[in-house]
């Protein structure tokens, strides 16, 4: 967690800790607060962590407005009793271990950290694109505006594997932050930002818990990362607690309708049968039990869009181009030439500022 602190001073992000307990030494003589720190600010503390005040009351930071099921879920610090915390000084004592972290996001970090080798082929490729394109089918940013508005915007790419994304923003003239899971995905990131000159905070972590304060960002964004890897209804409201008002959310997954066509098999590809329910979906666990994905019907994506705050402005279904060629076997150019294998979901945070 040091190490994970002095990487976000070095790049000049507030760093959250210091900002916290300056907080907490602001209400110095005022009344005790009930729970104890503003959700702003407890929100920049990860998850886990605890606080202790002078005069003995202590917290732990954890959901404390839950409104449930991807519902603005936010997290802060409730103390237990408050007697003491007129004249607090906090101080944060402990990290989050992997222990702490949920299931499917300790699986997935294994998962991960086991195959990172496999994509660093493609970390190399993407890194030295000159100009970014998208998914499987390399659709080009000319044609998909995933980036529009990056210059001078505040970034943030979750779960940002090998970083080639952030590298694009960086070049745009963004200010990108990438977070991901997999400490070994973060190697070959490190490794690619000192071969190529560039230098942005990358953070281990999971997307939907970030430790950085609200509103610090313009952009989120997502290309097969927390988009299909972290729980929609925890790193949704998530990117939408870290966004400032009007910022985006843009995000790249596996297409719905393709998810109901895939068999468990991930080397036999997409037939023309739905082999899937629609309704209920949203945990994928693979037979081989190594992994966790998840996957929402378009409706319930657009509902838990809409509760956590975001307006909606495009639902990209991605076609395979003509000239398209297969590079993965669970999906054929012929089958995404007849239906989307991927989609882009655009959305916008509710207010009038922002990345336009
Ligand atoms: C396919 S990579 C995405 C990066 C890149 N755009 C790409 O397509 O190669 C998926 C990444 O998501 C990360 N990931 C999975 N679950 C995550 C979570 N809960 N929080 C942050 N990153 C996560 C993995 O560690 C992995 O590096």
């Amino acid at each position: 967690m040091i190490i994970r602190l002095l990487s976000i001073e070095r790049h000049g992000l507030r760093p959250a800790y210091p900002a916290v307990c300056l907080a907490a030494e602001r209400y110095v003589g005022l009344p005790p607060p009930r729970s104890c720190l503003p959700t702003n600010l407890a929100a920049a503390m990860p998850l886990g962590c605890e606080i202790r005040c002078r005069g003995g009351a202590t917290g732990t930071r954890g959901p404390i407005i839950d409104r449930g099921n991807g519902r603005n879920v936010r997290h802060g610090v409730d103390l237990q009793e408050t007697p003491g915390f007129a004249a607090a000084t906090c101080r944060t004592l402990h990290r989050v271990t992997d222990d702490d972290l949920p299931e499917h996001v300790r699986l997935n970090r294994a998962y991960w950290d086991t195959y990172a080798p496999d994509w660093v082929g493609a970390g190399e490729r993407n890194w030295a694109r000159p100009e970014p394109s998208w998914g499987i089918w390399d659709i080009p940013e000319a044609e998909l505006h995933m980036l529009d508005g990056a210059e001078g915007a505040d970034a943030i790419e979750l779960g940002c594997g090998t970083a080639y994304v952030s590298a694009w923003l960086a070049r745009r003239g963004a200010r990108p932050v990438g977070i991901d899971n997999s400490p070994r995905q973060l190697e070959t990131a490190r490794r690619l930002q000192r071969e190529h000159g560039l230098d942005f905070p990358l953070l281990l972590g999971n997307a939907e818990a970030v430790p950085l304060p609200d509103a610090s960002f313009d952009l989120a964004i997502s290309e097969y990362g927390a988009s299909i890897w972290a729980d929609p209804y925890r790193w949704i409201p998530e990117a939408a607690r870290l966004l400032r008002p009007g910022g985006r959310l843009v995000f790249l997954a596996n297409a719905f309708l393709f998810m109901l066509c895939s068999p468990d098999e991930d080397d036999v590809p997409a037939g023309d049968r739905l082999l899937r329910d629609q309704f209920g979906s949203h945990r994928y666990a693979w037979p081989d039990g190594r992994s966790v994905e998840f996957h929402l019907p378009h409706g319930e994506m657009l509902r838990l869009l809409r509760r956590s705050g975001f307006e909606v402005e495009d639902l990209v279904e991605i076609r395979a181009p003509e000239s398209a060629t297969a590079r993965f076997p669970y999906v054929t150019p012929e089958w995404a030439r007849r239906w989307p294998s991927e989609e882009v979901w655009k959305a916008r945070l509710a207010g009038d500022e922002g990345v336009r």
